[in-house]
């Protein structure tokens, strides 16, 4: 199910022609204030999806930054009901998204997605939804930059993509391809922005030729593999203290850190055994509730973000993500292949994004 795999390719390319693709300064501006709990008692991530006529909130064919990948109406899905959800919290209302108000609340701010192509995914939601809300103001797509970057020039607000499949290096070596747990050198790139918003998940279990390394180095010993979960494990553990180190500061920068996205081609997770995919998924899992409950990794994640010092939020999107097994583009994508994994655009990394809002402007 690696549709990416053309992509990861240019962005190898491309990063490896970084150099000063972040030559502007650094927004001096500090966040209003630093609130890493939700402001009041309502858990956000916690509550259901309900039909509204309202959603989507715009128009994918106007939206010029879709990837074939995402663009499900583009290639043909014929139902659209998984375009008219809205996420419901059990015990508060999210504010609508508002693009300009998004805007405004960073003018002059640099925000980064870094991971992998499910980081892509919501990038690429947070420019139509921006997009839509300002169609007309001026918009910059820096093609030649070593990192994707969309600037909405009237706000000075600066939308970037860095990819990443791990987060920790993996560095080219006389043995091969070496995937560095304790070594975190991007850093140098990430410490600069206003928001940074880290998702990986996607790559730790690969095998075969769609493994994006050779070898592991924990610590002074090479192995040629060791248990993923523990290696995924030891990788944030490298990121949480680089977040906890001095490199970063988190009166300029938020932190935040994406949950694990879940993809469905297991039936049996949502009571339908015998289903390999998500081809006949047309309707969300009603209520609150996944029946396979939540992945390890994400349980993995907490753990590591707990030990934190430094405030960072977790953007938990697992749950109400696992119940959207009709939102992802199943066969209608660009190369046809069948892709349980990612998500529509429109759909439901907008409410990501909508909720990334949230978090920014409490
Ligand atoms: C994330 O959301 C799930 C589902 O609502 C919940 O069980 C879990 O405790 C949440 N994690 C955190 C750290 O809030
Ligand atoms: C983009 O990069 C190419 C190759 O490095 C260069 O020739 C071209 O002038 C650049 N264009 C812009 C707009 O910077
Ligand atoms: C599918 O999910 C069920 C329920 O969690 C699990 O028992 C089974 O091993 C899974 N099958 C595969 C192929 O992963
Ligand atoms: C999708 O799953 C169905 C059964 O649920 C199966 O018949 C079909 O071959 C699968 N398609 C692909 C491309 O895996």
């Amino acid at each position: 199910m690696d549709l990416k795999r053309p992509c990861s390719v240019l962005f190898a390319i491309m990063i490896a022609f970084s150099s000063v693709c972040l030559a502007n300064p650094s927004s001096k501006l500090k966040w209003r204030k630093q609130n890493n709990e939700q402001s009041n008692n309502c858990d956000v991530y916690q509550g259901s999806w309900l039909y509204d006529d309202s959603y989507p909130l715009y128009d994918s064919n106007a939206c010029p930054f879709i990837r074939k990948e995402f663009d499900c109406l583009k290639y043909g899905r014929p139902d659209q009901l998984y375009l008219h959800y809205r996420w419901q919290p059990t015990a508060c209302d999210l504010p609508r998204f508002d693009g300009v108000n998004f805007l405004e609340s960073v003018r002059g701010k640099k925000i980064m997605f870094i991971g992998d192509s499910v980081s892509f995914n919501q990038f690429e939601s947070l420019l139509c939804l921006l997009h839509a809300a300002v169609p007309n103001s001026n918009i910059r797509e820096d093609k030649n930059a070593s990192i994707p970057t969309v600037i909405f020039e009237n706000y000075q607000v600066s939308i970037m993509l860095f990819h990443s499949l791990l987060l920790v290096d993996v560095e080219q070596e006389d043995i091969g391809r070496v995937l560095k747990l304790d070594s975190l050198k991007n850093g140098n790139l990430w410490k600069d922005m206003d928001v940074l918003v880290f998702n990986t998940w996607l790559w730790w279990y690969r095998r075969g030729p769609k493994q994006p390394w050779d070898y592991v180095q924990d610590g002074g010993t090479v192995l040629k593999d060791m248990d993923r979960m523990d290696a995924f494990r030891k990788a944030l553990i490298t990121w949480a203290k680089w977040v906890d180190s001095d490199e970063v500061d988190t009166s300029k920068t938020r932190v935040i850190f994406q949950g694990i996205s879940p993809s469905h081609y297991n039936g049996s997770e949502w009571n339908e055994p015998g289903v390999m995919n998500c081809s006949k998924e047309t309707q969300p899992i009603s209520g609150s509730i996944y029946p396979n409950g939540l992945p390890l990794a994400l349980h993995v994640l907490e753990d590591v973000l707990s030990g934190i010092k430094k405030p960072v939020h977790l953007l938990n999107i697992t749950t109400l993500s696992q119940l959207r097994k009709d939102a992802h583009p199943s066969s209608y994508n660009g190369f046809r292949g069948m892709d349980c994994t990612h998500w529509c655009i429109a759909g439901l990394p907008d409410t990501w994004n909508q909720l990334l809002y949230t978090a920014l402007i409490n």
